[in-house]
């Protein structure tokens, strides 16, 4: 399932993180590739343990867990820190998978990336090309957001970021491992959990609502793991 989730920044907190982006020090990308994607990357990144690395990142991770529409989609249980990267003219990044797991850089902690999301810095006014293209069982998807915006696809897809043209693309991009593995099955529980809310909006206190609700829960009891 490719979800998008709009508005997860405001715009002066995409303000102000542009300023502080735009004013850091950044370094080849390929310092995160994994064996294959370091022959196929073209762009720049903040080192992750740069400081507006880590204090953006916390913002968007604090944004994260106040958003409905991301936590009923994603089911998280562990979120990679968000990094950061930057594509000018003619910089892209070739189709590739992202690794499965990942080590939470300086700590012990690793997660199985089960979803990918990718949260846009720059409008698509800003720069022409750049767009996240993403390939799973439907079809082929392209994906270019507003600034503040952001994107969840399945880490199983192969996916690229084609050549920007003109302007720069700055973006955050990070993991996250699930507590219900199977997209197929995170996505029916996503649809249970939209249908449920609706009919507690619009018959309130009808008696399937809760039953309803009592399946949700079971059904996260049978496929979720902690
Ligand atoms: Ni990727």
């Amino acid at each position: 399932m490719l979800l998008q989730i709009p508005d997860v920044l405001t715009p002066e907190q995409v303000a102000g993180a542009r300023r502080r982006l735009d004013a850091a020090d950044w370094v080849d990308g390929r310092v995160t590739a994994g064996h294959q994607s370091v022959q196929v990357k073209h762009n720049r990144q903040l080192p992750e343990n740069h400081e507006v690395a880590q204090g953006l990142g916390d913002v968007i991770l604090d944004a994260l867990r106040r958003n409905p529409l991301f936590l009923a989609a994603a089911l998280p249980l562990h979120v990679f820190p968000p990094l950061f990267n930057r594509y000018e003219r003619g910089e892209s990044f070739g189709n590739h998978v992202d690794n499965a797991i990942r080590q939470i850089t300086g700590t012990p902690h690793r997660i199985r990336t089960d979803l990918s999301a990718t949260l846009f810095f720059t409008g698509p006014d800003e720069y022409d090309g750049g767009e996240l293209v993403v390939e799973d069982t439907y079809g082929v998807h392209s994906v270019k957001l507003p600034a503040g915006h952001m994107i969840l696809y399945p880490s199983t897809s192969l996916h690229h970021v084609r050549p920007v043209t003109r302007g720069a693309r700055v973006a955050s991009f990070f993991w996250l491992q699930s507590m219900v593995r199977d997209d197929g099955r995170r996505a029916l529980l996503f649809d249970m959990d939209t249908a449920i809310q609706r009919i507690a909006r619009d018959v309130p206190d009808h008696p399937s609502a809760v039953q309803l609700t009592g399946v949700y829960h079971n059904l996260i009891r049978q496929w979720g793991e902690l």
